[in-house]
């Protein structure tokens, strides 16, 4: 929604408008001059220019009953070589946009819709203009968002807001330059109904506000993508000098329980790849319909409550959120065609924090089992697609659809194979100076080689072709030369189901005892057609239909509906309508459509969508609803 003060505005606006849309055409790749260096971001319009932004002023007011958010942002501008200020936006509704002072109203415009990117925010600026401000509200659709009735809480008596804004949402709930590659400082004052507490990714206050004013702080420079709020009937308990989890009243005690190692955590990876930089670590537990396990919000980060298993067996994830403190937060992929360097250090990194606190038999199962999944990933993608290179290419495709275990396991299985080549201590050295020499930057794939020569490489051709970046980052499918493990505990639970697939019950003293990677490596070494009676023997001797662990459920359930074992379809209807996160519920629909079972897919879907967030259901649409 467009508001110009008078036709002169009107005018000058259409002008400068008709100009852009010249500039945007001639370049269509969205490719910009960024001091000396050529930057493209297929994903944002805001790198269409050369105007930076180094800091934001937000201010929101939350309502619940319209499900908006309503208020103003201002950003302060850094370099401004040019006199267009160009920001990505989603559904947003723009009522007025001020120069450095309230009284300066100016005009502005809006681009052409995209159904992936939104529309451009065009403003005109000065070369002197320091200071932008928009007045907007979101849109009932915003990507980012998603509101929940009480019903769909814990506690039931109060609602709960959060947003996500990777990959390319947060343009859905703050009009920005929504590119990893640009980052920026902010404060932000948000108002919430009195009963509830708000919390951001940055400085928080562990106490309810009766005002229910919060303000937030975040003094280093961060992407876009790591904007995040959450807005609930929220509790925080301390889990250690530096740590603590949010959760409503009703599992903080299961949840301080449950992460209760976070402290060792953040000791760990600081030991291995220099110190944490943002302060505090906590973590919010989130309402089961959040779309991830994780989401690593600098400072706060928002976990699925369906890792509150009460063995603290899927801990991992917290180790997984925390690791991007420094791959992914600290050092930044550029765009999203070099997401694994975000997601590959990280599962990587991960790991290495697993192993010094659990040991190396656990981090053996880690990597072991990842790498099922990326054989998994290659086999569902085709060994020679050009998509299971590490450097994507996802102009024109919406990044969010591009997330599979590429990225993650690939990406951790070629620094793995680095550290084997070169040996862990000269690794953990490179690594450590790579986190320092680009903290609070935003790298390319380019940028990592460029460092990985100078440091490791340093014109040792015959280290360079064992290490042979070109193939893992530039080709389909695994170069010949990986690393692999051996795990006893693992062979024990493939041995274990092959002795079942055999005919005989399997039951063994050792599997009361088993690891959830035990029990995952069991499932996935069965063959994919059991029979009835092979089924309730499973069910009966393993109890999977009622367990509480959604991994293993996850796998229990794609076999429950391989075979259409039908005592475990209401369990399975249960667990797809309160968990919303997509990367359990994605398979179980898969498969429920490919094994002609689309009407009850469409069925339990239809219950499940409202509880969903969108990231989920865009991602379920396209499988049940789009052919
Ligand atoms: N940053 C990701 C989640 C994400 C990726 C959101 C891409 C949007 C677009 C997060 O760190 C993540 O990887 N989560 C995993 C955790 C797992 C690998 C331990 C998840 O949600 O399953
Ligand atoms: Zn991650």
């Amino acid at each position: 929604m467009n508001s110009f003060s008078n036709l002169k505005y009107l005018i000058c606006a259409a002008l400068v408008f008709f100009f852009l849309i010249g500039c945007l055409k001639s370049n269509p790749n969205g490719k910009i001059e960024q001091g000396k260096k050529t930057i493209l971001d297929p994903h944002s319009f805001a790198q269409t220019n050369s105007v930076l932004v180094k800091h934001l002023k937000l201010a929101l007011e939350v309502n619940f009953s319209e499900q908006i958010l309503k208020g103003w942002a201002e950003w302060i501008i850094g370099a401004n070589t040019n006199d267009t200020l160009i920001l990505d936006t989603r559904d947003l509704k723009i009522s007025a946009v001020f120069l450095d002072n309230d009284s300066n109203l100016t005009p502005f415009s809006l681009g052409q819709k995209d159904s992936i990117l939104g529309e451009a925010l065009i403003i005109p600026i000065h070369k002197n203009t320091q200071k932008v401000k928009i007045v907007y509200q979101t849109s009932v659709q915003a990507a980012a968002l998603q509101w929940l009735n009480p019903s769909q809480t814990k506690g039931k008596h109060l609602p709960f807001l959060y947003t996500q804004s990777q990959a390319i949402l947060a343009r859905s709930w703050i009009p920005c330059m929504d590119s990893p590659g640009i980052k920026f400082t902010y404060d932000a004052e948000i108002k919430v109904p009195a009963n509830l507490m708000a919390l951001m990714s940055a400085e928080n206050d562990t106490a309810l506000h009766s005002n229910g004013v919060y303000h937030f702080s975040m003094p280093y420079p961060i992407p876009s993508y790591l904007m995040a709020l959450a807005v609930g009937n929220l509790q925080y308990k301390s889990l250690g000098k530096n740590c603590g989890v949010y959760s409503e009243p009703e599992t903080i005690k299961e949840a301080a329980y449950e992460f209760a190692d976070m402290e060792k955590m953040v000791d760990a990876a600081s030991s291995l790849y220099g110190p944490y930089v943002w302060g505090k670590y906590d973590v919010v537990v989130m309402p089961p319909s959040f779309p991830f396990g994780g989401m690593e919000n600098p400072r706060l980060t928002f976990a699925t409550p369906t890792i509150i298993t009460h063995d603290r067996s899927l801990v991992a994830l917290i180790a997984h959120e925390l690791a991007h403190s420094w791959s992914g937060n600290l050092v930044t992929n550029k765009i999203w065609d070099d997401f694994w360097l975000n997601e590959g250090f990280t599962v990587y990194f991960e790991n290495r924090i697993m192993e010094n606190l659990y040991g190396k038999e656990y981090a053996d199962m880690h990597e072991i089992i990842g790498y099922g999944e990326l054989k998994k990933a290659l086999h569902d993608m085709g060994e020679t697609n050009p998509n299971t290179a590490l450097k994507q290419n996802l102009k024109g495709m919406d990044p969010d659809n591009a997330v599979n275990d590429i990225a993650y396991e690939k990406g951790r299985f070629f620094l793995l194979h680095i550290e084997k080549t070169v040996g862990r201590a000269k690794w953990d050295a490179f690594l450590k100076e790579y986190f320092a020499h680009y903290q609070f930057q935003s790298i390319s794939t380019e940028d990592f080689l460029v460092f990985l020569n100078e440091k490791i490489i340093c014109g040792n051709q015959e280290l360079a072709s064992k290490i042979n970046a070109k193939a893992w980052i530039h080709e389909a499918g695994l170069p010949a030369n990986f690393p692999t493990t051996n795990s006893k505990l693992l062979d024990e639970a493939k041995q274990t189901a092959l002795t079942f697939s055999k005919g005989e019950p399997a039951i063994s003293e050792s599997t009361i005892n088993w690891h959830t990677f035990q029990w995952l490596h069991f499932l996935r070494n069965l063959p994919k057609k059991l029979t009835a009676t092979q089924l309730t023997n499973l069910d009966h001797y393993f109890h999977f239909t009622t367990s509480n662990n959604s991994e293993i459920l996850c796998d229990w359930f794609q076999l429950v509906i391989q075979n259409n074992y039908k005592p475990a379809y209401p369990a399975m209807e249960k667990f797809l309508t309160t968990v919303g996160r997509r990367k359990f519920i994605q398979p179980l629909y898969t498969l429920m459509k490919t094994t002609g079972q689309t009407e009850l897919a469409l069925k339990i879907y239809k219950n499940a969508k409202p509880g969903y967030h969108q990231v989920s259901s865009h991602t379920i649409d396209q499988i049940l609803v789009s052919e």
